[in-house]
């Protein structure tokens, strides 16, 4: 049995600004039922504490970087057996609110500061240098926060094999190169083939240049991150580390996301009941004070309001489609240059645009169920969640074929309607005129309501539950350890 300390910065429901947290908390619980020893290791941010309910001190863990020790708390992960082990430390997480940005929406200033603390902690337990009896053969690392922890495990011969999940590459951990020093980091990981890109320190390339193995969440992806056009400045070392990158798809928490048992929901309904999804349309509609109608069509959009989500293709192409009569739903936060447009867009179509900016777990699952269907225009998508949970939710997404998204949806041609493959739209260009040509396929296809739901039907009948691709991950931890023996 692997025994596995999985690192990371979100954990849902401790934790989460994206899918990093939903993946982080539903991965764990299918390896555990697989039978690996799991311990989950995330920061003691006060909301994870609150969340996790029963915590007791565990360890004290002396560190490197900061004469204050970290205490870990031992409790489990809501909703699991699965072991939590949360990072208590003041300085670096005692402060309410969004895990890695201030009120004001910037990086907090020690970000490079709090996540060496974290990846320190990381690096006590996977050496066996803390009280603490238990000792991982395998450490699991996730996205830059965790990056240092190769890096530094890397030159011991004690050590655990390590493997690095890439969940977004655009996403680096990149600080001043005077960062370097105040974490005292050992000398040699100054270098082209360690830490430093460009002159900057990154914690990144502590994973992709030194674990054991890399992985990312889709195959896709895998193979775009080798290239310039996707590997933001990282393609070349991804390609000479080509043979020990992999990708697997995410799977999703088939528990959370399903219509049947979906408690946020006004009616719920399975493949068997679709019918009664018009009801949590007509609730939508009410909630997001848009006209009722059963038969306009809804599109539904849900994302962080950021570059890589592509939703300013939708606001470019949102004037010739206001004509078709449709309606748009979309929940959103991040940058303020597209918050501010997007509300602008409502201003102008009232009657068809609905606009609800911030964070909402509660309304998203009320989209997913009440759109007609699901609008994913992103730039690139390592996997992509959404699009997965509105197949299940029989709500047909359009996406851009990259990433996860040209996995996992398959696009509505003749041949794949025919033989009931299809499962939604598929569009290339990342232009809002490709994009409307989409969405515009989208409606002609809905306005045939016998192929609309045999689409739907298709979606639903999909498989994205975590078993296949944990038991990928297994078989991964599994051949590693035996080479790095
Ligand atoms: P990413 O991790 O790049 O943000 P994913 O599609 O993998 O994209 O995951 C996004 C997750 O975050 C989904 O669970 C989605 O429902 C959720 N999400 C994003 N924005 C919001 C929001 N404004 N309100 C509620 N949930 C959101
Ligand atoms: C990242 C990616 C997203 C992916 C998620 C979970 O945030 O942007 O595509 O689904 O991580 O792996």
């Amino acid at each position: 049995m692997h025994k596995v300390l999985f690192a990371t910065s979100e954990a849902h429901p401790l934790a989460k600004t994206g899918g990093l947290g939903d993946v982080c908390g539903s991965l764990p619980p299918a390896l555990r039922e697989l039978g690996a020893d799991m311990r989950l290791l995330l920061p003691a941010y006060p909301e994870a504490k609150r969340v996790a309910g029963s915590l007791r001190a565990v360890a004290q863990v002396p560190l490197t970087i900061s004469d204050v020790p970290a205490t870990l708390l031992e409790g489990v992960l809501p909703g699991s057996d699965v072991v939590l082990w949360l990072v208590d430390h003041a300085p670096a997480f005692a402060r309410e609110g969004h895990p890695y940005l201030d009120a004001s929406g910037e990086p907090w200033p020690d970000n490079a500061q709090r996540f060496a603390v974290f990846c320190d902690v990381a690096l006590a337990l996977a050496r066996g240098r803390t009280h603490v009896a238990w000792r991982p053969d395998i450490v699991h690392c996730h996205d830059w926060q965790t990056g240092l922890v190769p890096a530094l495990l890397a030159p011991h011969d004690d050590r655990p094999t390590t493997i690095f999940t890439i969940h977004n590459l655009a996403y680096q951990g990149l600080f001043p190169a005077e960062t370097f020093t105040t974490l005292a980091l050992p000398r040699a990981l100054w270098s082209l083939h360690a830490l430093e890109f460009y002159g900057q320190l990154s914690f990144i390339k502590g994973g992709l240049a030194f674990a054991d193995r890399l992985t990312t969440v889709s195959p896709t992806y895998a193979r775009e991150i080798q290239t310039p056009a996707f590997g933001s400045g990282l393609d070349g070392l991804l390609r000479e580390r080509a043979d020990r990158l992999t990708g697997i798809l995410n799977g999703i928490d088939v528990a959370e996301w399903n219509p049947a048992t979906d408690k946020h929901l006004a009616q719920r309904y399975s493949a068997r009941s679709l019918a009664r999804k018009k009801a949590n349309k007509l609730a939508l509609q009410q909630e997001m004070r848009l006209p009722g109608d059963p038969e306009r069509p809804l599109i539904g959009m849900i994302g962080r309001l950021v570059e890589q989500k592509g939703f300013d293709l939708a606001l470019g192409a949102w004037p010739d489609l206001a004509e078709r009569q449709a309606q748009l739903v979309v929940l959103g936060g991040g940058e303020s240059r597209f918050e501010s447009a997007w509300r602008e867009l409502q201003r102008r179509y009232p009657e068809q645009v609905a606009v609800h900016i911030g964070y909402n777990e509660a309304l998203a699952h009320r989209i997913e169920a009440g759109a007609d269907m699901f609008l994913m225009p992103s730039r690139f998508e390592p996997c992509g969640l959404n699009q997965m949970y509105s197949l299940r939710y029989g709500t047909p997404p359009i996406v851009r074929r990259v990433g996860g998204l040209a996995d996992t949806v398959i696009d509505a041609a003749p041949e794949t309607l025919a033989d009931g493959t299809a499962t939604g739209i598929v569009f290339d260009d990342a232009t809002p005129a490709a994009l409307a040509l989409a969405v515009t396929r989208a409606l002609t296809l809905y306005a045939d309501k016998h192929n609309w739901r045999a689409l739907a039907l298709a979606g639903m009948r999909q498989d994205f539950s975590w078993r296949k691709s944990a038991q990928e991950y297994l078989a991964l931890y599994e051949r590693t350890t035996r080479q790095h023996l």
